[in-house]
């Protein structure tokens, strides 16, 4: 996987790396000409102590050197470029991939492990891709003409590599082979890391609540061992591979000098070839070194290609059609059409065959007990979910026709679990309207019955990630606030009065119709004194529409309305 996706991100530097190409083999050209010119000096200067000889090939070889550096310094700093910049691509195009997904394939995943996908497995692939141009691309070309050097300083020592290179690779395979499935264990424990250490920080109240610290320690320990111990097997490894390629290397040139001093006693050697040839055998070596390092990266890097490319695979369920029609202008009416939904895998459907028309100036709303479907019907709105069958309309069109910008910009939407962005009160409510004026926003805060403590902060005051130094009763109003602020033709409010008093969810209620200009409004609810007042009640009863009409009508004939509200009046009447 890791060839097919380096391929794909090298492209735009493709370049960049030919010339880092270029410049590694002219730099590994100078590396294999100086022990050639070391040797010289040696037999043809020193040997007959011609000074001037000796200066001569010196000043050439410091030449060559100056080559040598120049090549290195320009290949590594083009290489890496181009890995950081193929980092830089692949964090992107994981992250701008993973903001296309509806709920269902960013699920699949997983947060945490998205989260480890566009950091740390980007890092392994950019890590061999550095070294690939900064060390790697030398190997074979230091491999290849070393061999050749050596054969030219000696024939009969050369024999020798015939032993030792392909001992060596061997060696190294083994090793490499053994590491390989380490590999994906690992990046599979840093997601386990990464989803433990999630769930306890947002989680922290609830474990200190209920005194769970210790088995979370334990629960995080535990994980944390686990990667521990598959990166110490990883250790080993890597441990046992340099103390073999020293034992490999010295043995050889050990055997090198013993060979070649009797090579050199009976005259068929000269003094400056073996030095040259051990020069050789330990470029050779080194290239072996190098190209095993490669062994070591690549499956680690290829695991982590994989798992970007299963990411970047995977098309987003929710997408924009090849030929969006429009919505006409004027208030759309949105609609269900027999609409069921079951998650993927789930035998039950959630929601059956559900019909229901939005119309503007109507308030609409849906109640139902928990886990009634509620918030799935909801999500089927914006069309941040598919029905599995049956169709959402929006004027008339299904919705699948429609660009999904454009159907989610005629629809506000307070969501069940109101999520407010960092930043300061003012700029979370221009979430929803960036151009909005401090009027504007005071108007909407109003209408959300929220200005009485806002005022007290100031627009400015800050808001933690999530809204979390707000309480949530607060929180759910500047939600509101937020979704007031935007011109729609729908508003919804899923379960969005539930931390309101009776008194404010009234005010508040009593607002709406200005405050949403006379748009179509659906507020879901479980309690009955907010809904009591709706155009249109519909009752939801595990998945299906048990009854629709007003209070009244329903009061006097549907049996699972009058037990939601026989079961409130009595918890109100004993208060
Ligand atoms: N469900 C699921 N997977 C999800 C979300 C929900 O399987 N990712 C299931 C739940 O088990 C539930 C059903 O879908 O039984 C309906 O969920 P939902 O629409 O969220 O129920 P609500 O009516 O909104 O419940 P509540 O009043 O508690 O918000
Ligand atoms: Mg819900």
């Amino acid at each position: 996987m890791l060839l097919p996706v380096l391929r794909r991100f090298l492209r735009p530097y493709r370049r960049d790396v030919l010339i880092v190409v270029v410049l590694q083999f002219v730099q590994t050209l100078a590396a294999l000409s100086l022990p050639s010119l070391n040797a010289d000096i040696i037999n043809d200067g020193v040997v007959v102590g011609d000074i001037g000889y000796i200066l001569r090939v010196g000043g050439v070889m410091l030449l060559i050197s100056g080559v040598q550096v120049a090549c290195a310094i320009g290949a590594v700093y083009l290489g890496a470029r181009a890995a950081m910049s193929v980092g830089r691509d692949l964090r992107h195009a994981v992250f701008s991939r993973v903001q296309r997904f509806s709920v269902a394939e960013a699920s699949r995943f997983g947060a945490p492990s998205l989260i480890t996908r566009s950091t740390n497995d980007v890092q392994q692939v950019q890590m061999v891709t550095l070294m690939t141009f900064t060390i790697i691309v030398m190997a074979p070309i230091m491999m290849v003409g070393g061999v050749i050097m050596a054969l030219r300083q000696d024939v009969g020592l050369s024999a020798l590599l015939l032993v030792v290179v392909p001992l060596l690779l061997g060696l190294m395979g083994l090793i490499a082979t053994r590491m390989g499935p380490l590999f994906r264990l690992i990046q599979e424990r840093i997601d386990r890391i990464n989803r433990v250490m999630r769930e306890q920080i947002t989680g922290v109240r609830v474990i200190r609540a209920f005194n769970r610290q210790e088995s979370e320690r334990e629960r995080f320990a535990r994980a944390n061992t686990e990667l521990f111990d598959t990166s110490l097997r990883v250790g080993y490894f890597m441990a046992l591979m340099f103390p073999t390629v020293m034992l490999i290397m010295n043995a050889s040139s050990v055997a090198v000098v013993w060979f070649g001093a009797g090579r050199i006693d009976s005259g068929a050697m000269e003094v400056g070839s073996l030095v040259a040839f051990l020069n050789y055998l330990m470029q050779i070596l080194m290239s072996v070194l190098m190209a095993s390092m490669m062994f070591m990266l690549v499956p680690r890097a290829s695991v982590s290609a994989e798992r970007i490319d299963a990411v970047l695979a995977t098309e987003p369920g929710i997408v924009r059609p090849a030929q969006p029609r429009e919505l006409p202008a004027g208030r759309a009416v949105i609609e269900l059409d027999g609409a069921s939904f079951g998650f993927e895998g789930a035998a039950e459907p959630v929601l059956h065959d559900i019909s229901l028309r939005l119309e503007p100036g109507r308030t609409t709303a849906v109640i139902g007990s928990t886990g009634a479907g509620k918030t799935t019907l909801v999500n089927l709105l914006p069309r941040l979910i598919d029905p599995t069958a049956g169709a959402v309309r929006a004027a008339g069109i299904d919705v699948r026709e429609l660009d999904p910008a454009e159907l989610r910009a005629r629809i506000s939407l307070v969501p069940q679990r109101a999520y407010l962005f960092s930043g300061t009160i003012a700029s979370t409510l221009r979430f929803s309207r960036p151009e909005a004026t401090d009027e504007e926003l005071w108007a909407a805060l109003d209408a959300a019955q929220a200005s009485e403590f806002v005022r007290e902060l100031g627009l400015d005051a800050r808001v933690e990630q999530g809204g979390s130094n707000f309480s949530g009763g607060q929180r759910q109003r500047l939600a509101i606030a937020r979704a007031l602020l935007k011109p729609a033709d729908l508003y919804v409010f899923d379960d969005s009065f539930s931390a309101l008093d009776y008194a404010t969810d009234a005010r508040l209620r009593a607002g709406l119709p200005t405050a949403t200009a006379g748009a179509a409004v659906l507020i879901v609810a479980q309690r009955v004194a907010t809904i009591r007042d709706a155009d249109e009640i519909v009752v939801l009863d595990e998945g299906r529409v048990v009854g629709r009409g007003t209070h009244g009508e329903l009061m006097a004939s549907n049996e699972t309305y009058q037990e939601i509200v026989l079961s409130q009046l009595s918890v109100q009447e004993a208060a």
